[in-house]
């Protein structure tokens, strides 16, 4: 077999993981989320699934790609003949992914332009449409036709260039000085955020945890986080863990990786919902979903001294956080056809193109033309964000928890992760969490949340 090549060093490992775990899902997905599921206390229920679900299911992921030096698909069925099916399930989940994480990276580029170009300030205000009716900026735009899909395809194309002429390595050098710029611009954001009028009580309801907030769908939605934004459950890490050296330590890259996406996150929200009750009213505001951040950070951008140019280097941040993420969500793919099909690069890179135009155009025209066309109550994109993160990836993280816990067993993992001498600390975390709370945890909230997509369909509300 050819050797494969492998990462310089740990850190070389944690970046280009960290580039792949750092994208959308934690500037454009976290706080929404957070937002929307009580603030405080989702913040709380995420940090504890990190901890947890999150550093086992990732160190069981690494430790089987560098074990078996494979991708998720070939990995499962060498460990196992019969649970090839796993590795075949989890690349389901970037194909879902990918066509509509691009209709995002899309309005993140058209954000990037009207700052650059001068429009700035409009971005901030409210349009009059030609029927008379007063719509925000955001709105006006995602409910046209040709402007999202143009600023779509611009996002595929491009990132479709990068995998085609496999130049992977020249971005990823770029995104290594634009990662701690994207760090330092928001800590400078949500410093002046905090400090606007009103922000306080924004402050109090993202950290301080109200349990009354609480219910099963504040942990399915934080489960679904957490993988989409760790890239677990997606084979993803596999992948990367096959490059990794032996020498290097599995358990601390992980939790190297997980500081650094969670607290990416965490400061995407500290500059965002805190600024929801600053610039306008939280009570419609906090609901937003998945337009919250286009539509409260150009207000904090106009009210902030030299706003115009602080808007604009963030938002060329998070599109290169957001091409690094969907880069290697292609990549994955792409791949895939290629060992599975034996399809040439072009060629897979076309199908997946074409996978991507057909799936993410209904996405994009999900808020315009198609907007009254609803799938089990949901528009487009947010149906096939529900698939990929509350059913798709749950089921995976759960079979990946039976697979290791029963059929391989945890020693298998944890001699991978204790070669060389390596001491395994939390081995004793790893082994409960993997064998018996996550699965538990799983099965109880996939349950619950399938007896209320039955109880909604049936009686028009959901009743958690
Ligand atoms: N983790 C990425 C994010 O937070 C999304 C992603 C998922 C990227 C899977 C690659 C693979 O945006």
């Amino acid at each position: 077999m050819e050797k494969r090549s492998s990462f310089s060093g740990k850190i070389g490992f944690i970046m280009a993981a960290a580039g792949s775990a750092v994208g959308l899902g934690n500037i454009w997905r976290f706080p929404y989320l957070a937002a929307q599921y009580g603030g405080g206390i989702f913040l709380l229920v995420y940090i504890v699934l990190a901890v947890t679900f999150g550093f086992a299911l990732m160190t069981a992921e690494i430790a089987i790609g560098r074990k078996t030096g494979l991708s998720a698909v070939e990995a499962y069925g060498k460990l196992h003949k019969k649970w090839k099916f796993l590795g075949y399930l989890a690349a389901i989940v970037p194909i879902i992914i990918l066509p509509y994480y691009s209709v995002i990276g899309g309005w993140v580029a058209k954000y990037m332009w009207a700052f650059m170009s001068g429009d700035a300030a409009d971005t901030a205000g409210n349009i009059v449409t030609s029927a008379g009716a007063e719509v925000s900026y955001f709105e006006s735009f995602i409910a046209g036709v040709g402007e999202p899909i143009g600023w779509f395809a611009l996002f595929l194309g491009f990132t479709a260039v990068v995998v085609l002429f496999g130049v992977e390595k020249g971005i990823e050098k770029v995104s290594k000085i634009m990662m701690p710029v994207l760090i330092v611009l928001s800590v400078l954001i949500a410093g002046y955020a905090l400090c606007m009028d009103g922000a306080m009580e924004g402050l109090k309801y993202y950290i301080v945890p109200n349990f009354s907030h609480f219910s099963v769908k504040t942990v399915l939605a934080a489960m679904g986080q957490l993988f989409y934004s760790m890239s677990l459950a997606m084979g993803i890490m596999i992948t990367y863990g096959s490059y990794m050296k032996k020498k290097d330590s599995i358990e601390s890259s992980v939790r190297h990786i997980e500081i650094f996406d969670t607290g990416i996150a965490f400061l995407a929200g500290l500059m965002i919902i805190p600024a929801i009750f600053a610039v306008g009213d939280p009570e419609t505001q906090l609901t937003k979903g998945p337009g919250l951040m286009f539509i409260v950070l150009p207000k904090v951008f106009e009210a902030m001294p030299a706003g115009e140019i602080v808007g604009a280097a963030f938002f060329v941040m998070v599109l290169f956080a957001a091409l690094t993420s969907s880069i290697s969500l292609m990549e994955t793919i792409v791949s895939l056809f290629m060992d599975k099909f034996k399809m040439g690069r072009k060629t897979a890179c076309v199908v997946v193109i074409g996978i991507c135009i057909l799936l993410g155009l209904p996405s994009s025209l999900g808020n315009g033309p198609l907007a009254s066309v609803k799938i089990m109550g949901l528009a487009f994109l947010d149906f096939f964000d529900f698939i990929s993160n509350s059913v798709l990836m749950p089921i995976v993280a759960l079979f990946t928890c039976i697979f290791v816990g029963y059929v391989i067993k945890t020693k298998t993992v944890v001699d991978e992760v204790e070669i060389h001498n390596c001491k395994f600390k939390s081995k004793g975390l790893f082994t409960i969490v993997i064998k018996y709370f996550a699965p538990i945890c799983i099965v109880l909230i996939l349950a619950t949340s399938i007896v209320d997509i039955i109880y909604t369909l049936t009686t028009g509300s959901s009743w958690l």
